[in-house]
This record gives structure tokens, sequence and C-alpha cells, in this order.
């Protein structure tokens, strides 16, 4: 008797797999928001859970923002910081994730009078809780929010030097219209004079123009969102031809209303063009669900083959910011997962 091969939404869901955009507050699920709250004494604008998980009705990324940094007060001790990366993770792996690159808002905290090391020490016990618990290999990006002044960022820039080996990459995000990439030019060619490899949020809902700024003028790496290439034709030949991995998060852009459903979004256009796609989750406990949800969401849209989940599996590991020998490991252990599966799987 031969057997059957998993269907693909089977193998998408099981498939080893890299995160490489995760906003670590915006996994902040009701419940743990509401617990910390009462830990640290802070009050939330929600009665509570239901009135909090009532307010997820979004009509663009900045509707977004304003409940994402509400909620983000409850984040003060560094246990806090812990106990949220040890709960993504937990999901995470759940899903297949076997490497995170995950970003935080510094900014958002210093603010309030949270030191960074604060935030940075209960990242990190968390990774390594994630690392201990589950095998994930985390890693932290530190996002400058863009709708501050590109001075106030240098400040952060200025808080972050004496801790600059525990930060593996520098990020652009927050609120994207009005705030082009050509604002941070200074600032980035300082996270690159550091040695660092950058990324940038863009084409979100953000034109195609501003990918190419995050390209020539900030020297990303990568492309975090990007969906709006599709509106190029000269941006998304150049993304397709340069290899630029573009980090698509479905279900935050269906949420925010970038595109009015799924069947909408422009990830087919993406793939059909040869970009470099990878799949992500975004801001988890806000957007309906985790890298898992994402997936289901796709592929209820698309119904695509076990070639293409391949493909993006081994995008998000070719897109790491990590040694190659550590991507060659992660991406041998997605061809054996194909190979055991019974599913050929070209290259
Ligand atoms: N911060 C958290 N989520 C974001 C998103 N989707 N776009 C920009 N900034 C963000
Ligand atoms: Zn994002």
């Amino acid at each position: 008797m031969t057997a059957v091969a998993p269907d693909p939404l089977s193998l998408a869901l099981g498939m080893p797999k890299a995160e490489l955009h995760l906003h670590i507050e915006g996994s902040l699920e009701p419940e743990l928001a509401f617990a910390l709250a009462r830990r640290n004494g802070v009050t939330l604008p929600y009665a509570d859970e239901a009135a909090l998980k009532a307010a997820y009705a979004f009509d663009s990324l900045q509707s977004f923002l304003d409940l994402y940094y509400a909620c983000a007060s409850v984040l003060v001790t560094r246990a806090d910081f812990r106990d949220l990366t040890v709960a993504y993770l937990g999901r995470a792996a759940a899903d297949g994730v076997i490497h995170a690159e995950i970003f935080f808002d510094p900014q958002t905290h210093t603010a309030r009078g949270v030191p960074f090391a604060t935030v940075l020490d209960g990242l990190e016990d968390g990774l390594a809780e994630g690392a201990a618990r589950w095998g994930v290999s985390g890693r932290l990006i530190m996002c400058f929010l863009r709708h501050l002044p590109e001075e106030e960022c240098f400040a952060a820039l200025a808080e972050a030097e004496p801790f600059i080996d525990r930060i593996h990459a520098f990020g652009l995000d927050s609120s994207e219209r009005g705030h082009p990439p050509s604002q941070f030019a200074r600032l980035f060619a300082r996270c690159r004079a550091l040695g660092k490899p950058v990324v940038a949020h863009a084409g979100e809902e953000g034109p195609p123009a501003y990918i190419s700024e995050a390209l020539d003028l900030l020297g990303a790496r990568r492309i975090d969102h990007g969906v709006r290439a599709v509106e190029d034709a000269a941006v998304l030949a150049r993304l397709a031809r340069d290899g630029v991995p573009l980090t698509v998060c479905p279900l935050s852009n269906t949420r925010l209303c970038v595109f009015r459903t799924m069947a909408e979004h422009s990830l087919p256009q993406l793939l059909a063009a040869g970009a470099k796609v990878t799949l992500n989750s975004d801001d988890p406990a806000y957007f309906g669900g985790y890298l898992g949800a994402n997936i289901r969401a796709v592929q209820a849209a698309f119904g695509f083959d076990a070639a293409t989940w391949y493909r993006l599996a081994r995008n998000s590991f070719e897109a790491a910011f990590a040694p190659d020998d550590a991507k060659a490991g992660w991406i041998g252990r997605l061809d054996a997962y194909f190979a055991a599966a019974g599913v050929p799987v070209g290259r």
C-alpha cells in the first residue's frame, strides 16, 4: 500500500520555518495585558478583556497603533518582558517556528521611564527560556519609531550603544504615511556603521516609492511588508531581480484594511513576479492569530501547493540574519521534513 501524501495545509503548518516580522509588543494577549496591569498597578482604558477585544476593529495602521501603544503601558518590569517573550515563543514553536527575529520598540518603554536595560534583560531572559524549552533560536531587532523626529531616534540609538552586542539588527516601524524612509537616512547610516544589518517597514500603507527609499537611502536588507510593490512594475521587478526578502504579514494587511479581503491580497502577484516572500504574523495578538493562523487564512484564499509552501519556508531561512552554517542546518531540517512526508520538492 502506498502512503498518502499529506495535504499542503498540514505540511505547511508542521514544516520548520523562521519568523522574521514579529513585534513582541504585538504578541501581548488581552489576558496577559490585564494580568500585568494588575501586577503593576497600571490602569488600562478598557474595563476588561472582552472590552479590549471588542476594540480590535481597525480601519488603518494608525487606529491599531493607538491601541497597541496604550496596551504596551502594562510592560514595566524585567519579568514582564520575559513573560511576554516566553508566551510568544511557546505559541511560535507550536506553529513550527525554529528561529525568530523579534522586533522591539524601546522608545515606547523608555519614554515611560522603563530603563533600556530592563527591556533588553527581560527579552533576553525570555529568549533563553524559549531556547531551553522549545529549542527556538531568537534574535532581537531594535526598531525606531518613525513618527518621532530623527534626533529622538538618535538619542534612542545612543542609549542602545552600550548594549550593541546584544542587538542583532535595526528596523523602522510605526506610522508609515507621511514619514518616509528619507527622514532617517543619517540614523540608518550610523546603524550600518555599527556593523548591523537594517530593515524597514515600507510599502505597507505607504507608496512603492518608500520601498525604493528604504533600499537606496537606508540600505535595508529586507523590506517589512512591501505588499504595495505590485503597484509599481519597476519596483516589483527590482525586488525580484535583487532577491530582496519581503516579510509579508497577510492577516495584518487584511485587519488593517490594506486589502479588503484575503482574496485581494497581493501575495500571489508577488510570488508570480519572483519576489522572495516570507510569511509572518506582525502583531498576532491583535490580528487574529500567529503564523499558523496566517497559513490557514492564506491557504483558504489561495490553495497553494506543497512546492509553494516549501519555497516560503526556505525563503524564511535564506532571508534570516544568521550564519551560513546555521541556515544550511535549518534548510536541511526542512528538506528532511518534506522527504519524510514523501513530498518531492524542487529547489
Ligand atoms: N508596529 C507594530 N506593528 C506595526 C505595523 N504593522 N506597521 C508599522 N509599525 C508597527
Ligand atoms: Zn510590522
